[in-house]
């Protein structure tokens, strides 16, 4: 079986983290190629895979044969790019949010549906063992039927003021698009689809996006959610938890346990193992065996459009207050 030829288009942060998990699979794929608009970047990155480096995208798509590439750039660039990608029938898993806007979302995924080829949105924590874990519990029926999730992605983050994150030109908006886009996704896959939202967002530093959102959310079962990301508050946090009739269940981030859950009668919690691959690890696995047997990606195009979707929805409420 020959190997999957990979590129990433993005070299900085969670380009790195895409290329390291590519690494993590030689059995399945070769990276070829890195592209990024600072060759430098691409450059160093490249030399540790013994790939190719270019500082064009378009070269390294017409150049290299790629079968898989890696969208790691600011949002602003994922349709141009996405659109280049998809026109050459190549695979392509495209990091969170999809795009600025829904119908760039909308855009991007008529190209692919025009090429054929496999897209896959990266939205990570759906392949983190705990979350799969919750969810596997729900599925189960084990908690019984699930009336409330709550949901934090709490930091501080410094660089907001200073970087692209908050130049809503190019990320979109602020920690709503950039964060809760991940709560957004999160609720979906454990009480199924949104039916109605409430938001609210406030803005403490000196930027032009708000910095720190909350969102009521019900889904189509009835499920309610609460979910809140801050990008000002100075103890790390990322918490899930769910209650159900039979039981509640509590995935920690900062904890190195998976899951765990407390059943109706049950005084003392059931702690789940948490050995396994890291989620961006178990990303870049699910996304090579899709492309790998030409199988849909278990979040694609419907998921990416149902969360830019609740994103748009939640900045209209947000603007109504
Ligand atoms: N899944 C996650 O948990 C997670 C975490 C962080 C960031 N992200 C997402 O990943 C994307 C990138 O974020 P980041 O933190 O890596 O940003 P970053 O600023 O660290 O890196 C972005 C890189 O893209 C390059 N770039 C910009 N425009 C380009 C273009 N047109 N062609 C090629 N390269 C270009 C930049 O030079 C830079 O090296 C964003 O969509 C962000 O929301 C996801």
């Amino acid at each position: 079986m020959s190997k999957l030829r990979i590129g990433v288009i993005g070299a900085g942060g969670i380009g790195d983290a895409h290329l390291r998990a590519y690494a993590a699979w030689p059995e399945l794929c070769e990276i070829i190629a890195v592209a990024d608009v600072n060759f430098a970047v691409a450059q160093t990155k490249a030399s540790c895979y013994h790939a190719t480096a270019f500082d064009d995208p378009r070269i390294m798509l017409d150049r290299c044969r790629l079968d898989a590439v890696s969208i790691c750039t600011p949002p602003k660039w994922h349709l141009p790019l996405a659109l280049e990608v998809a026109e050459r029938g190549i695979a392509c898993l495209c990091e969170k949010p999809p795009a600025c806007t829904l119908a760039e979302t909308e855009a991007i995924v008529a190209a692919f549906e025009r090429s054929g080829a496999i897209l896959q949105f990266a939205f990570c924590h759906r392949f983190h063992e705990p979350v799969r874990q919750m969810q596997e519990l729900i599925g189960a029926g084990k908690l019984g039927r699930i009336v409330q999730i709550y949901n934090r992605f709490g930091f501080r983050f410094d660089r907001a003021a200073t970087s692209w994150f908050t130049d809503p030109e190019v990320a979109g908006g602020g920690v709503l698009i950039d964060t809760l886009v991940h709560s957004l996704d999160i609720f979906r896959m454990l009480a199924g689809e949104i039916e109605r939202l409430e938001a609210a967002v406030s803005t403490t530093l000196p930027i032009s996006v708000e910095d720190t959102a909350s969102i009521q959310v019900v889904s189509r079962s009835g499920v309610i959610g609460s979910l809140h990301c801050s990008w000002v508050t100075p103890v790390s946090e990322a918490e899930i938890r769910v209650w159900g009739t039979e039981g509640e269940a509590i995935v920690d981030y900062a904890s190195s346990d998976g899951a765990r859950y407390r059943l109706a009668g049950e005084s003392d919690w059931t702690v789940l193992s948490a050995r396994a691959p890291d989620r961006f690890i178990l990303q870049a696995a699910h996304f090579l065996s899709c492309v790998r047997h030409r199988q849909p990606p278990c979040v694609g195009a419907a998921d990416g459009l149902a969360v830019m979707r609740a994103v748009e929805a939640a900045y209209r409420s947000a603007s109504r207050k």
